[in-house]
């Protein structure tokens, strides 16, 4: 089988199509046909070297993707050959609290990832595919979709008439978007570009601020909502963008840390968390049982993840590139086999 590696160092550059052998699943895994794969943000670091963690190379990158279940192991109950199965982003991560045993297994690295035509998953490690998503939609769920999920329903409790904030229009924030107005929330988004306000208003945004023309975008969001701050912060940007959310968030909100889209240098004054009686909150992904939760959600409400465009996927690196202008709205999914 082929499959793509990051090889000797990180590097656009340095991303490889091998031959491997064709995987043999051991006592409970299972082996899928990969169908289709997705980015994240997490994927162009790891592959360009910039994520704050390194791994072992050769490595098979990206951590989202779904297949075809064509072997299984022995003692192998969850899943049957033929079923049309996604990965989750933890290998053991199947629900309550976070272990600190867990970032040995994660998809896309440490552990390989998705990008080839097969892979082995545990079986614990894998959820049914959303009967209403086709490959490529459903491909978009493990990372990006269980991180919005996870930190509005299965942490922060979301309820019907909150207001959420989400920043920039990256998969994190665009999968928030559509969760939040489906369980009636009222929500606010950012973005640097004001044709992406526009198509997250289409998605059911109430309003928008332009981080990028308007740098006090705090003081914008507390107006939209009143003086009274929002209930609920996605924060993907970093330290910088934390300082805003701090101010956007309402007397008792709560702000769930994500990403570092803007850098990871700034400044932060705890005293303001005190003050305002903020939760603040580190966001790893989710567990299965997140994941599980948000498919039933989506199943219910008919909820489609935004494509922006699809690649084949051993055109690897154009995709990174991509992704890497943000120039995207919506998921950057490859199509396999
Ligand atoms: N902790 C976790 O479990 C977890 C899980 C998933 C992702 N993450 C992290 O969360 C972040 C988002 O990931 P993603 O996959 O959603 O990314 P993505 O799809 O690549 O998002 C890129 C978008 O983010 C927006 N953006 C860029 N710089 C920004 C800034 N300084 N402030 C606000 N928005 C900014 C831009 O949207 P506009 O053009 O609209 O401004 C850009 O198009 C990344 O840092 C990622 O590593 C963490």
């Amino acid at each position: 089988m082929k499959a793509i590696i990051i090889d000797g160092e990180p590097g656009l550059d340095n991303l490889r199509l091998v031959d491997r052998p064709m995987p043999v699943p051991r006592r409970q895994e299972v082996v899928v046909r990969v169908r289709a794969t997705a980015l994240n943000y997490r994927d162009l670091e790891i592959v360009r070297g910039s994520y704050h963690t390194r791994f072992a190379l050769p490595l098979i990158p990206v951590s989202d993707g779904v297949g075809e279940v064509v072997a299984i192991g022995e003692d192998v109950t969850r899943v049957k050959i033929g079923d049309r199965v996604c990965s989750t982003f933890w290998q053991r991560w199947v629900g309550g609290s976070f272990d600190m045993a867990e970032p040995s297994y994660q998809r896309g690295g440490p552990l390989d990832g998705l990008l080839a035509d097969y892979a082995t998953l545990d079986e614990q490690a894998v959820v049914a595919a959303p009967a209403h998503l086709n490959d490529l939609e459903a491909a978009t769920l493990p990372c990006a979709g269980v991180t919005a999920w996870h930190s509005l329903f299965t942490e922060g409790r979301l309820q019907p008439g909150d207001t959420v904030l989400t920043l920039g229009t990256g998969g994190v924030s665009l999968f928030a978007l559509q969760f939040a107005v489906n369980a009636g929330a009222r929500v606010i988004v950012t973005s640097s570009s004001d044709d992406k306000i526009e198509r997250a208003k289409a998605l059911g945004a109430a309003a928008g601020v332009n981080y990028r023309t308007d740098p006090d975008w705090s003081s914008a969001v507390l107006d939209l909502t009143g003086g009274r701050g929002v209930d609920h912060v996605l924060e993907v940007g970093g330290p910088q963008s934390f300082a805003h959310s701090l101010k956007a968030v309402r007397f008792g909100g709560q702000i769930s840390v994500i990403g570092y889209l803007g850098g990871t240098e700034g400044l932060i004054n705890p005293l303001d968390i005190f003050r305002r009686q903020v939760s603040v909150r580190g966001i790893p992904v989710g567990s299965r049982a997140s994941f599980q939760a948000m498919v039933k959600a989506m199943e219910a409400g008919k909820i489609r993840p935004v494509i922006d465009r699809c690649f084949a996927w051993t055109e690897i690196a154009p995709a990174l590139r991509h992704l890497e202008t943000g120039a995207h709205f919506g998921k950057i999914v490859l199509q396999h086999g």
